[in-house]
């Protein structure tokens, strides 16, 4: 895995937008998959300013991802994607979840599966909604938030609003079989987290740390997300070499 040490929050939104539009670039039919969150904002921002000044084109790239209103606020609503391109999973469906979620997986394969896969991390180390404990081979399914992704979720309601107490998620296993992985992460709050996805043990406990098992994960972070992990001067080490010998993982 490749480790991007970023100051803050708006170099490692800055450094994710490059990578992604280099991407879409090399592949304008890119099968895109999308993540909410606070941490992405700063991202979608910066990819909708590179698809305004006319030099990212989305009109063929297919989103998998979820949160459609978030989704809509932040990105789809001010780039030029194909709506029938999307695929977000449905909320709001009740009962025959297992068949819902058997068509997502299909979806997925349909679009030739997912070329690059832009992730989160919750406090607890979750990627997507998989919560601690989840399978490493999990796929798409409904899945019961924990009480800390509760809380978390609820800045983004009303007050008074209920919460989510579950979600449909891609399973660990669905996001091991993108091609590439990004993984990003700001904050002090993430630093546990993140040392532990990074120089842990790979468990279920700690659903990000399965992403030890996929061979092209780059990880994006900041000081204080960054904070726990012991190895970061060889990770800058890395960089700096990469950034000579293999520049490509890097545009
Ligand atoms: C939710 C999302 C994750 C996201 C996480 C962290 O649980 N399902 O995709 O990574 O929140 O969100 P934030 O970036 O707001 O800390």
């Amino acid at each position: 895995m490749l480790v991007i040490l970023k100051r803050d929050d708006e170099e490692i939104s800055r450094q994710a937008a490059q990578l992604i539009a280099s991407a879409v670039r090399k592949k304008p039919a890119l099968t895109l998959g999308l993540a909410t969150g606070s941490t992405m904002v700063g991202v979608y921002k910066h990819l909708v300013g590179l698809h305004q000044q006319g030099s990212l084109d989305f009109s063929r790239v297919a989103h998998p991802q979820s949160f459609h209103h978030f989704m809509r606020e932040n990105l789809f609503a001010h780039v030029n994607v194909d709506p029938g391109n999307v695929h977000i999973p449905d909320g709001t469906i009740r009962g025959n979840y297992e068949d819902y979620c058997a068509s997502y997986e299909d979806a997925i394969r349909m679009a030739g599966g997912i070329d690059l896969q832009l992730l989160g991390i919750g406090r607890n180390g979750h990627i997507g909604f998989n919560e601690p404990t989840s399978s490493i081979g999990s796929r798409t399914r409904l899945k019961v938030l924990s009480q800390e992704t509760m809380d978390d979720n609820s800045k983004s309601f009303a007050p008074g609003e209920e919460s989510p107490r579950c979600a449909i998620t891609m399973g660990i296993g669905t996001i091991l079989e993108a091609r590439k992985i990004l993984l990003l992460a700001a904050g002090k709050s993430k630093s546990a987290a993140v040392a532990k996805s990074i120089e842990g043990p790979i468990t279920s406990a700690v659903s990000a740390s399965a992403l030890q098992l996929h061979p092209d994960v780059t990880f994006i972070i900041d000081d204080d997300a960054a904070s726990q992990l012991t190895q970061r001067a060889y990770y800058h080490r890395v960089l700096k070499m990469t950034a000579q010998l293999t520049p490509e993982r890097l545009s």
